[in-house]
């Protein structure tokens, strides 16, 4: 089944106009009742590759699919109405040649009804950025952290510090150059991420990097304080739905156990079971 519905919402010419102007809010979602209620207050939604850690409880980002990736992307779309959707291709699913990326990318376009989609990788994957907008697919950069890199980079670590910066920076010209609508700037020092920012034609999305960035998005799993297996320190906790949870569900038990729930109201009488079934 597809979803080829053209798309109602904000579009990557859109978020790519609002460079220096009022910042862009993005946060993940991975369902369709949270991409339902970020859709309301964000301008972008990116079904990020996160979701193999937040939701599947995998070690990393590197073991999460393409079909994950297009479940996922599915269920966000059919929750959002205003904001541009944007899926992560997978580790994998793009960095062997150009036509993967597209075969890759084109699936995701095409079954998830998605406005973009976002890669990892700066300089080495600027002909492939090239490649898909030339062929009518909107891409979102990634630069700086890049955690399907995790294995390379040898942990979740800052980057931008000494020499490493000028490479960044030529990272992230060159994927603006390449003609990325934006681009994630990801766990880089704050300096860099301000002058990548102004060096720049498209917009920036911070990430752990500056509140001079056009735009900043976080896992909505960190920000509800629903994974709480680690915290980096960019991420700011808005609500503690994690520990709610945690409370509810052993209240749950404990009534369960006591035999105080289901109570009376939560029962059916004959009546009541002849009417519904
Ligand atoms: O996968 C993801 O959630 C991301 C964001 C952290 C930018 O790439």
């Amino acid at each position: 089944m597809s979803a080829t519905s053209i798309s109602r919402a904000l579009t990557p010419p859109d978020i790519r106009a609002r460079k220096g102007g009022t910042p862009i809010a993005s946060l993940t979602a991975y369902t369709t009742p949270i991409a339902r209620i970020v859709d309301r207050h964000c301008d972008l939604i990116l079904v990020g590759d996160s979701v193999g850690m937040v939701l599947h409880g995998l070690p990393s980002t590197v073991g999460v699919t393409l079909d994950m990736m297009i479940m996922h992307g599915r269920a966000v779309h059919r929750g959002a109405e205003r904001a541009l959707v944007v899926v992560d291709l997978p580790f994998g699913s793009y960095e062997e040649s150009l036509e993967q990326a597209f075969r890759s990318a084109a699936r995701v376009m095409a079954e998830t009804g998605c406005g973009a989609v976002k890669l990892e990788g700066g300089d080495s994957m600027a002909e492939t950025i090239r490649f898909l907008t030339r062929r009518g697919i909107p891409v979102m950069a990634h630069v700086g952290l890049t955690p399907q890199a995790v294995n390379a980079f040898g942990g979740y670590k800052v980057q931008g510090r000494g020499a490493s910066a000028d490479q960044i920076l030529q990272d992230a010209k060159a994927v603006s150059e390449a003609g990325a609508f934006s681009v994630v700037l990801e766990k880089v020092t704050e300096p860099l991420a301000r002058s990548i920012t102004e060096a720049v034609a498209i917009p920036t999305i911070g990430i752990g990097a500056s509140p001079a960035c056009d735009g900043q998005i976080l896992v909505i799993d960190d920000v509800l304080g629903i994974f709480t297996d680690f915290r980096p320190k960019f991420v700011k906790r808005y609500a503690e739905l994690g520990r709610d949870a945690e409370a509810a569900i052993a209240a749950y038990a404990e009534e369960v156990r006591a035999r105080s729930f289901p109570g009376p109201e939560h029962v059916f009488g004959e009546s009541a079971k002849s009417k519904r079934g």
